[in-house]
C-alpha cells in the first residue's frame, strides 16, 4: 500500500469556477442547454448545480476578460482534515491563505498546484434545499428532474494542463492523497503525457495532461455527468440544434471507458458531457498504463480526436505544440 492511500483528507471535487468573457451566453449554455439550475447571482458571477448535486453549488461562472479556470474547490473529509491539509500545503510552499468562504461553503484554505492553478480545500458545505415547487418525491434526490435541455446530473471531473505532469501528479498523490488510476506514458515510459486521479470511487476527478505549448494554469475541460449514453447522444442533438460547436464525440475513450461529447461553451471553455466509465473501490488499485501504440488516437471506437483537442485549451496561448507524433489523448 502506498503512503498516500491512507491519507483520505479530501472527499471529493466540490466546485469549479469557470471564467468567461461571454457571461450571458455562457449562462444560457449551462442553464438552458445543459439544464443546470442557477442558485445564486451577483453582478459578475452565477452559481449553478446539476439536479442531482447535493451541494448548494458545483459550478461558479465568473465574468472575466478571457476564458479559463478560476478556483477549483475540494471538500475535506472533516474539519481536522482541512486543518491538516492547510498545514501540509503551507509547508510545501504552495499556500495562498485562508478565505472566508464563498456561496455554499465556509472558510477555505487556498493554494496553488505546482503548475499555478488556484485551488482550495474547505469543510463546511451548504446542502441544497429545493423550493417547494422543485422538490422531488424521491426523498433522496435533492431536486426533481427538470427535463430541461441535456439535464446533466452532477459535476464529475476536470482536466488541467500542466507543463510538468509528473510534478503535478506527485502533488495530487502526496499532498491531496489522490489515487492514481491511469496513465499515458510515451517513449518507453519516459514521457508522462497524462495522469488520471481521484480521491474517491469515481474513476477520476482530476487529470493532469501535458501542456504541449508549455503554458501554465490552463484548463483542458470540465466534465458533467449524465446517467446513460442516450443522454450523451441527445446532448449532441441539443447542442447542434443551438449552434454550439461540437469538437469531438459522441464516442468512447479507451482510458476510463468514458462515453464522451466535447463542446465549447460560448466563453470558449471546453465542456464534456460524460457517462459510462467505471468505479474503483480497491485501496491497492494498480494504475493502468498505456503507451503510444496502445493509446492510439485516444478513442476506443469512433473517430480520432481532432488536432484541436491537443492544441486548444483556455486561456488559449500562442506557440507551436510540442506534439507527439500520434494524435493522442483522453
Ligand atoms: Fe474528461
Amino acid at each position: 500500500m502506498t503512503p498516500t492511500a491512507s491519507l483520505h483528507d479530501i472527499a471529493h471535487l466540490g466546485s469549479v469556477e469557470l471564467l468567461t468573457p461571454a457571461f450571458d451566453r455562457s449562462l444560457w449554455y449551462f442553464h438552458d442547454l445543459l439544464g443546470m439550475e442557477v442558485v445564486q447571482r451577483t453582478a459578475t458571477a452565477a452559481y449553478l448545480r446539476g439536479y442531482g448535486d447535493h451541494a448548494a453549488t458545483t459550478l461558479k461562472l465568473t465574468a472575466a476578460p478571457g476564458p479559463g479556470v478560476g478556483c477549483v474547490a475540494w471538500r475535506a473529509t472533516s474539519p481536522e482534515a482541512l486543518e491538516r491539509r492547510a498545514v501540509a500545503l503551507q509547508e510545501a510552499g504552495l499556500g495562498i491563505g485562508w478565505t472566508n468562504g464563498d456561496f455554499g461553503r465556509g472558510r477555505s484554505f487556498r493554494f496553488h498546484d505546482p503548475d499555478g492553478h488556484v485551488m482550495e480545500v474547505y469543510w463546511e458545505e451548504q446542502r441544497y434545499v429545493a423550493p417547494p415547487a422543485q422538490r422531488s418525491t424521491l426523498k433522496n434526490l435533492p431536486q426533481k428532474y427538470s427535463g430541461r435541455g441535456v439535464g446533466v446530473r452532477r459535476a464529475d471531473h476536470l482536466a488541467l494542463l500542466a507543463a510538468d505532469v509528473p510534478a503535478n501528479r506527485g502533488f495530487a498523490q502526496n499532498l491531496l492523497g489522490f489515487q492514481l488510476r491511469e496513465q499515458v506514458l510515451y517513449q518507453n515510459g519516459t514521457r508522462e503525457i497524462g495522469s488520471w486521479m481521484s480521491p474517491n470511487a469515481i474513476h477520476h476527478q482530476l487529470a493532469y495532461v501535458a501542456d504541449l505549448k508549455g503554458g501554465h494554469g490552463r484548463l483542458h475541460h470540465f466534465s458533467l455527468w449524465v446517467d446513460n449514453r442516450d443522454d450523451v447522444l441527445r446532448a449532441a442533438d441539443i447542442l447542434s440544434e443551438n449552434g454550439v460547436f461540437i469538437e469531438a464525440g459522441p464516442a468512447k475513450h479507451n482510458n476510463s471507458q468514458g462515453f464522451y461529447l466535447y463542446s465549447y461553451e460560448p466563453g470558449g471553455n471546453r465542456v464534456e458531457i460524460y457517462s459510462g466509465s467505471f468505479l474503483v473501490m480497491a485501496p491497492d488499485w494498480q494504475p493502468v498504463t498505456w503507451n503510444e501504440h496502445e493509446r492510439g488516437t485516444g478513442v476506443y471506437w469512433g473517430g480520432a480526436l481532432p488536432e484541436s483537442f491537443i492544441r486548444y485549451a483556455t486561456p488559449d496561448i500562442e506557440g507551436e505544440a510540442d506534439a507527439p507524433r500520434l494524435p493522442v489523448f483522453f
